[in-house]
């Protein structure tokens, strides 16, 4: 029931935790599989692990923020495999800095790859599916975007863009069978999060997160796939916490 053969998806991040997770569980359905990152070498070795397990896929070297990479990523999308029909746009980049210690060129970087990124990818691959009348777009928001966690001012602010801008597209394109999604994470084990959680940001959110752990990319991906299945038709404009509990939560004891 649960197939996706012959539908292609474009996986920006692909190359790397969430992204990649999510790669391979699109190929393991059967979509055609697009790899989109910066990493060249992750990104390749990610091609030849697909394609050695008889899966379709290729790399295409894109950085998000560049409108002419965007434009070239869906070319080479459309030239392989001839359509585009989901986009799972998951490349980010993130920073912990209290918003006083914030420079404008880390707040410039954080908001052009995150959500100029987004605005880029997203529009390019709305065109090709909006023309065929069909589309899963699923952007990447963050528990950042929604709540107000400290040292996230640049951050956040790129994360709540993202979901507010993909509520604007869901509904513009409502009418043409394109559904436009986001995943909301909270603390998922990945690269960018070694990188953003020092032990006492670690201690704070695991106090918040009913389940007591972080998540696995894996866990995310789940969720991602089933928005982009042919059986979410009825599904627009949602952000999608994967997060543990941890927007639910208030006054949480354990034991
Ligand atoms: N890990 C978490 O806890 C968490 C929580 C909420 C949201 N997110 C979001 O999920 C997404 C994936 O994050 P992750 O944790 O898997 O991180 P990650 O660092 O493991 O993967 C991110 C990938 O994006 C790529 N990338 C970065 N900038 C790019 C650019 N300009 N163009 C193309 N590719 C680029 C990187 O090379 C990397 O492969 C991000 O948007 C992140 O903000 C993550």
């Amino acid at each position: 029931m649960f197939s996706l053969k012959g539908h292609t998806a474009i996986v920006t991040g692909g190359a790397s935790g969430i992204g990649l997770a999510t790669a391979r569980m699109l190929a393991d359905i059967k979509a055609n599989v697009v790899i989109a990152d910066l990493n060249d070498q992750a990104g390749q070795d990610m091609v030849a692990t697909l394609a050695a397990e008889g899966c379709n896929a290729i790399f295409v070297r894109t950085d998000v923020a560049d409108a002419a990479d965007v434009n070239a990523l869906i070319a080479a999308s459309l030239e392989k495999f001839g359509s585009v029909e989901i986009l799972m746009h998951f490349a980010g980049i993130g920073m912990e800095q209290s918003a006083l210690a914030t420079v404008q060129g880390d707040w410039d970087r954080i908001i052009g790859v995150n959500l100029t990124g987004s605005f880029l990818m997203m529009q390019a691959a709305s065109r090709v599916m909006i023309e065929r009348g069909y589309g899963r777009i699923v952007a990447m928001s963050s528990m950042a975007g929604l709540r107000g966690g400290t040292g996230r001012a640049a951050y956040g602010a790129s994360k709540g863009g993202v979901a507010a801008m993909m509520r604007v597209m869901s509904m513009e394109w409502a009418g043409s069978g394109v559904t436009v999604n986001a995943l909301a994470p909270g603390a998922i084990e990945t690269a960018l999060v070694k990188k953003m959680h020092d032990a006492e940001t670690r201690r704070a959110y695991l106090a918040g997160i009913p389940m007591d752990r972080y998540g696995t990319p894996e866990e995310v991906a789940a969720a991602a796939v089933y928005l982009a299945l042919p059986q979410s038709s009825y599904i627009t404009g949602v952000t999608l916490p994967v997060d543990g509990g941890f927007d639910a939560s208030g006054v949480i004891k354990r034991g």
